[in-house]
């Protein structure tokens, strides 16, 4: 049976940024008190939609691959706030990209989304329905902000990560892979406003957030889940040259490099600069350490994650010889005059007129 491997990798981070002291000039908050609680200093805010940045790092992904979009036999999308309830992103995204030959889907395991969906890549090429595969984790989750929860308003960031799989050649690949969910704790980080449950109810869109509840389980879960992804890999936590976790909230991150016990060079962190990009995270940060050569020939790499659901799950991988892209992409996004801020207060008004009309019909 094959495994999977990754041969190509790519991520597009939207050019508007949103600084701590930007989010405190809306709403009751600080550049303090956001960094001591989360490690994040920045964020991005999208103008475009998930599909536009999911097609710019498919496109880099494709090309560090080597491959053409018509290379690709199966296309997996992983995000919770996806462009339309239908039909999926992934179709969206297939027609732009022109992977014509792909079958195409969505999936959603919250921040979990990725691993899940490497879960799922792994999984098909190892049955041999499909020899290649572009898996993307992508997130507008903006849309969701609300600057009235300022708990969760300044924690999340949009992006786009990608990488395309294709069968091991050598001992290289996915090692093991653990996934798992507590469908018990859903309302510990939800968002209300979309879906059925919520037709002729007036709650606004928005995420709502248990950040204690999360806090805990997050740094439970994901230990554990470290730990039995790096035993099944039949590897020592010793052996592991790179983690590369949800990209949450650094007091996170660091009490699992603690109980892992790992050196925190050994550690990869971007949140400071994007925040939690959710399904986004770990493909946009795999990205960025295999472009600063944090990912030697043959390294481990220990991925692990953690989102709504609640969800969890971690890869060991051991990369394979090559750490350089086959060639370069020149997709780009277009271009935007507008600042973070002002494309969050544009997102935030439309929405705040959005809610007076609904609460008004109901
Ligand atoms: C959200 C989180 C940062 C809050 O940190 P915390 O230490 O638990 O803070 P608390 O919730 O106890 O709030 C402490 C105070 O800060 C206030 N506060 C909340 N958000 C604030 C903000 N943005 N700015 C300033 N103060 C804020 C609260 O109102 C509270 O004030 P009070 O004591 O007067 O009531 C933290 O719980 C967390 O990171 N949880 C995990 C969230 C996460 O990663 N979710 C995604 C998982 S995929």
């Amino acid at each position: 049976m094959d495994r999977a491997a990754i041969t190509g990798w790519g991520h597009c981070v939207p050019p508007s940024v949103i600084t701590n002291d930007d989010l405190a000039s809306v709403m009751d908050t600080s550049d303090e008190w956001i960094t001591s609680r989360s490690g994040i200093k920045e964020r991005r805010i999208s103008h475009v939609e998930n599909s536009d940045m999911a097609v710019v790092a498919g496109s880099r992904a494709l090309a560090a691959a080597g491959l053409e979009p018509d290379d690709i036999d199966f296309l997996i999308v992983a995000t919770c706030t996806g462009d339309r309830q239908i039909p999926s992103t992934a179709c969206l995204v297939q027609a732009k990209l022109g992977t014509t030959k792909a079958a195409a889907v969505d999936i959603n395991a919250g921040c979990t989304g990725f691993v899940y969906g490497l879960n799922i890549a792994n999984g098909v090429i190892a049955a041999g329905t499909a020899r290649r595969v572009l898996l993307i984790g992508v997130e507008k989750i903006s849309a969701y902000l609300d600057f009235d929860e300022r708990s969760t308003a300044v924690l999340f960031g949009d992006g786009a990560g990608a990488v395309v799989l294709e069968p091991a050649l050598g001992d290289e690949g996915i090692r093991s892979m653990t996934v798992g969910s507590d469908g018990t704790l859903a309302d510990a980080l939800t968002a209300t406003g979309a879906g059925t449950e919520y037709i002729g109810r007036p709650e606004p869109l928005r995420i709502v957030m248990d950040g204690r509840e999360i806090f805990r389980n997050a740094v439970v879960q994901m230990g554990e889940a470290a730990l039995r992804a790096v035993k099944d890999a039949d590897l020592d936590l010793a052996d592991v040259d790179l983690l590369i976790p949800h990209q949450a909230n650094i007091r996170i991150i660091d009490s699992i490099v603690r109980r892992l016990d790992l050196d925190e060079s050994k550690v990869f962190t971007n949140l400071h600069r994007y925040g939690n990009t959710s399904a986004a995270s770990i493909p946009i940060a795999l990205s960025e350490a295999l472009d600063e050569g944090r990912i030697a020939p043959g390294s481990v790499v220990l991925l692990v994650a953690f989102g709504a659901g609640l969800t969890w799950g971690a890869t060991a991988i051991r990369w394979g010889d090559r750490v350089e892209p086959l060639g370069q992409s020149d997709a780009e996004l277009p271009p935007t005059e507008l600042t973070g801020l002002e494309l969050l207060i544009d997102e935030q008004r439309k929405k705040k007129a959005e809610d007076r009309a609904r609460a008004s019909v109901l």
